[in-house]
C-alpha cells in the first residue's frame, strides 16, 4: 500500500511537472504577437516626442547607426528591421516591421525615446549608447522606411 501511495505521489508530481512543462513549451511555440495587442500602444511622453534630432543623417551618420544597429538591434529586427533577426521568431511578441508608416510616422524624438527606455525583451540602450549613437540609430531606422 505505502509502496503504491509513493508511486501515485512520484507519478502526480511527474505529471505536474510535465503539464507545466507542456505549458511553458506552449507558450514558446504559440505565434508572436505585435507587444501591442498585449501591451497596449506605447507611447512616449510628450517632451520626448518633440525632441529634436540634432544630427544631420549624412551618409556617415546613417552608416555608423547601421553599425550600431548591426550590433545591439538586428538580433531581433534584423538587418532591414523586417523583423527577421535569427531572435525575432523566440519572441513572445515580435516586432513591427521598421519600414512600416506605423513606425516611420513616429517622430525622431518618439524613436530616439523608445530605443532608450526598451520595452518587454527590447532592452534599453541608457548605459549601451551615447546620445548621438541614439540619434544615429534614428537615422538608421528612418532609412529604412525609404527602401521597398
Ligand atoms: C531582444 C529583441 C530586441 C532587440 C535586441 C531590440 N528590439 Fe526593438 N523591439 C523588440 C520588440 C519585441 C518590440 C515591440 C515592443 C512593444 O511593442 O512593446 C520592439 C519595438 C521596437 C520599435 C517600435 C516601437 C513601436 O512603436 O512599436 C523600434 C523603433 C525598435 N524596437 C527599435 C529597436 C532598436 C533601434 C534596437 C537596437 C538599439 C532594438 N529595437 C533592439 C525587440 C527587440
Amino acid at each position: 500500500m505505502a509502496t503504491t501511495f509513493v508511486t501515485l505521489g512520484t507519478m502526480s508530481r511527474l505529471f505536474t511537472a510535465l503539464a507545466i512543462g507542456g505549458v511553458v513549451i506552449a507558450a514558446e511555440v504559440t505565434p508572436a504577437k505585435h507587444n501591442s495587442a498585449v501591451l497596449g500602444l506605447w507611447t512616449a511622453p510628450t517632451e520626448a516626442a518633440a525632441r529634436a534630432n540634432p544630427l544631420t543623417a549624412t551618409t556617415s551618420v546613417v552608416a555608423l547607426g547601421r553599425d550600431l544597429f548591426m550590433r545591439d538591434c538586428a538580433s531581433c529586427h534584423g538587418e532591414r528591421g523586417r523583423a527577421d533577426g535569427p531572435l525575432a521568431s523566440w519572441l513572445p511578441q515580435k516586432p513591427l516591421d521598421l519600414a512600416l508608416p506605423a513606425i516611420q510616422s513616429q517622430t525622431d524624438g518618439v524613436l530616439f525615446w523608445k530605443i532608450a527606455v526598451g520595452r518587454g525583451r527590447m532592452l534599453s540602450t541608457q548605459n549601451t549608447m551615447t546620445d548621438d549613437e541614439r540619434w544615429a540609430v534614428v537615422d538608421y531606422v528612418r532609412s529604412l522606411g525609404d527602401q521597398p
